[in-house]
């Protein structure tokens, strides 16, 4: 396995550009099972998680290659409709071709997603959301068998709570579906909205896009088409932060700040010089600014409330504040494993539940430190946190961070940051 050396206390300068955003990726690659035909996805970030989700869709019969951050993916012959453990167990995303496959193919059997380190992580909205369409489903064996003796019929679904991912199958199991389907409490994540330009360019019929209602009227046909991935806004605010951290001055490009409205006032309240064109994001922390970095409260919220994505980021952000602050996490259960982490670079925070109180140690308060990665965010954690902290810093199991940070070493180095790989 690798690690990851930080030499901490440099200054970020410069420019670095965004991938394309994974959770976008993830169910537009999905969703070219909808559709036989060759499709087109363009800026795809190639990430650990991407190539998952590719293997799975090759499992079921399509055929894809890359050129440079092109996709082009072949899903004429999509004929089997089973996947198994070993893939859904590195990544629960996999359960998005539950909705294409019930469409496309009738059936589909997928392994149950296990949980993971943030918590259990059940799709029992997903299940509700395709019974309603009139599917039958078993779990068995740690499996999700889901069937349909007939077409799908399109119905009302009520979300008891805004899911990304059920949002996302459900989408993909009414497009087709005969008659009209409503979604109620929908989630309104940039990403479910590029998902439904995906479809529209294929032909669906999908009104609602950005609110927390969608109307999916089933068309008779889709035909394959060509769509651009959106900006990673995760992505984005990791460097932002990163940059607020190290202090320098740097620009974000390639990205898309009115995706990200919950951080930029929450980084301009604590004292970060922002300054947002309409594809990127230009960051000033001086020295001074550093020193006067504020505590600020977040609460992490659906969006377009502040991101579960981006809270590790802020606590690590917040350690080097001068004051102090409470993070409270209200989507996942437990989603605080960075802290343990945090502390070891010498980071004051002390947790209660879902709360977490961080009292800053100023911009020279944390010095490096051998850490674990545990996982995709709280990994991009550490990250910020070394790079401000003084000395080195080695972080093990990286292979968290491949899943969702394309050429992290490659950015972070073009920003002036000394940071590389080695073997454990
Ligand atoms: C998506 O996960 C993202 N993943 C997550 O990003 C993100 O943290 C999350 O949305 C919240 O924004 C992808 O898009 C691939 P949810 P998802 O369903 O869809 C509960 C990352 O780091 N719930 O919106 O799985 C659930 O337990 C990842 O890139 C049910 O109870 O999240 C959670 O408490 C991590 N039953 C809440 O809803 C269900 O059937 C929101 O989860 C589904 C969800």
């Amino acid at each position: 396995m690798e690690k990851l050396i930080i030499e901490g206390s440099r200054e970020l300068v410069g420019q670095v550009t965004m991938s394309g955003a994974k959770n976008a990726a993830l169910p537009l690659i999905a969703a070219t099972l909808l559709a036989p035909g060759t499709h087109e996805l363009t800026n795809v970030p190639d990430l650990r998680d991407t190539r998952t989700i590719l293997a799975i869709i090759s499992e079921l019969g399509c055929v894809w290659r890359r050129q440079d951050s092109t996709l082009f993916i072949d899903s004429t012959n999509v004929d089997y409709s089973e996947v198994s453990y070993d893939l859904v167990k590195t990544m629960r995303a996999s359960v998005l071709v539950l909705g294409p496959l019930l469409t496309r193919l009738g059936r589909a059997k997928v392994s149950l997603p296990g949980g993971c380190a943030i918590g259990e992580r059940p799709i029992n909205f997903h299940i509700h959301g395709f019974e309603r369409l009139g599917v039958h489903c078993t779990l068995e064996h740690g499996y999700v068998e889901a069937w349909r003796d007939t077409e799908l019929r399109g119905s009302t679904i009520h979300f008891d709570i805004p899911s990304v991912t059920a949002t996302e199958n459900l989408l993909m199991a009414s497009v087709l579906a005969r008659g009209t389907t409503v979604l109620k409490n929908a989630a309104r994540e940039p990403e479910i909205g590029n998902l439904i330009e995906m479809l529209t360019n294929m032909g669906g019929d999908i009104e609602g896009k950005g609110t927390d209602q969608l109307t999916i009227r089933g068309v008779s046909k889709l035909k394959a088409a060509r769509t651009a991935i959106i900006p990673d806004r995760i992505e984005t605010g990791t460097y932002l932060m990163a940059i607020a951290a190290a202090g320098g001055q740097a620009t974000i490009t390639g990205c898309q700040p009115r995706h990200l409205p919950a951080l930029l006032d929450k980084l301009m309240e604590a004292g970060v010089e922002i300054d947002c064109g309409s594809n990127s994001i230009k960051v000033n922390m001086d020295s001074q600014r550093r020193k006067r970095l504020k505590g600020v409260d977040i609460k992490t919220m659906v969006y377009p409330g502040y991101p579960t994505d981006l809270q590790a980021q802020f606590m690590a952000l917040m350690s080097l504040s001068s004051g102090i602050c409470v993070i409270k996490e209200t989507i996942f259960e437990n989603r605080f494993m960075h802290v343990a982490e945090l502390r070891r670079l010498g980071a004051h925070i002390r947790t209660e539940g879902n709360s977490a109180v961080v009292t800053g140690r100023g911009p020279a308060g944390l010095s490096g430190a051998r850490v674990m990665a545990t996982d995709l965010r709280a990994s991009s954690s550490l990250v910020i946190a070394a790079l401000a902290a003084s000395g080195r810093t080695e972080i093990s199991r990286i292979y968290h961070l491949e899943r969702g940070y394309e050429n992290l070493v490659d950015k972070l180095t073009g920003l002036g940051a000394r940071v590389w790989k080695e073997n454990e």
